[in-house]
């Protein structure tokens, strides 16, 4: 290593007590949440965002305290997908509570965000940056569970956001199509690499034109659970509420993938 001189030990010491600094105000913002659990795939349009929001909403539903926290940096519609378009509120101690909707805190990336059509070309360190004061500033109180939808793909964004939001377990979502699978395959490669807990595989959009059975053959193929099938079904165009809370047929393949992960997550 090449000898610094003493401005340049200064200044590297004073950017690790910030970096320190910062961890620590991380940590003790999200002290009050139990389980922290990640919404992850491959590819987008798989239905990430749907199952987030619709886990969410169960759980909610059957009287846990969940939250909600969409760091989907490229395109996060969490906040669409819940319909809930309240900003957070700015409380006594410039901490930001989220907003509420169906029994879920809702925090995203959409409320800093000027314009929803406006694309944001986002890079590893504004990624960086951005979830941290996300972190820093949210009040979420206590939670039983905190459900983060995560960017799509096994690019930097989805590594920089592990890298910083340390996730007790993640929830791999596949579409029942071959293509799906070799991504589905690759995300949780890249996911395992990073020494995280996998939960297990969903499959969505289930049965139908697109068939079945990816999820339970990647699950058997990599030595992961399968957390069960969420099927394709016409209910998902009303909008107006989660999925699972306008069919009981939903509700209940969403009480069923919820069960089993919590059950892994609980033996692990
Ligand atoms: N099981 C399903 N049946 C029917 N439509 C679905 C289902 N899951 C998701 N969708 C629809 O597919 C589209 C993409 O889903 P989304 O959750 O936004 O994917 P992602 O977050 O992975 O990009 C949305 O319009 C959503 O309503
Ligand atoms: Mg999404």
């Amino acid at each position: 290593m090449s000898q610094q001189n003493p401005a340049q030990a200064r200044a590297r010491i004073e950017a690790m007590k910030r970096q320190f600094e910062q961890k620590r105000q991380i940590d003790e913002a999200l002290a009050g949440i139990k389980n922290k659990i990640g919404v992850y795939s491959g590819k987008g349009g798989v239905g990430k965002t749907t199952i987030a929001v619709n886990l969410a909403a169960t759980l909610a539903n059957d009287g846990a305290r969940v939250g909600i926290l969409d760091v989907d940096v490229d395109c996060p519609n969490v906040v669409r997908a819940i319909n809930s378009f309240d900003q957070p509120m700015v409380g006594e101690d410039k901490k930001m509570i989220p907003p509420e909707k169906f029994g879920v805190k809702v925090m995203s990336m959409a409320f800093f965000q000027e314009n929803e059509d406006e694309a944001i070309i986002w890079r590893g360190p504004m990624i960086h940056n951005a979830i941290n004061q996300m972190l820093q500033s949210t009040d979420w109180g206590d939670l039983d569970y905190l459900i983060v939808d995560l960017p799509p793909g096994t690019s930097d964004a989805p590594l920089t956001i592990m890298q910083v939001l340390t996730m007790d377990g993640f929830i791999v979502v596949t579409t029942p199509q071959e293509l799906a699978k070799v991504d589905a395959k690759r995300s949780i490669n890249m996911v395992r690499k990073l020494q995280v807990n996998v939960l297990g595989v969903v499959e969505n959009m289930s049965g139908g034109v697109f068939g079945e059975g990816a999820g339970k053959e990647i699950a058997d193929e990599l030595d992961l659970d399968f957390l069960g099938a969420i099927g394709l079904r016409s209910e998902y165009q009303d909008t107006s509420k989660p999925t699972s809370l306008l069919s009981n047929d939903v509700l209940n393949e969403y009480r069923s993938v919820s069960e089993k992960a919590l059950a892994v997550l609980s033996s692990t």
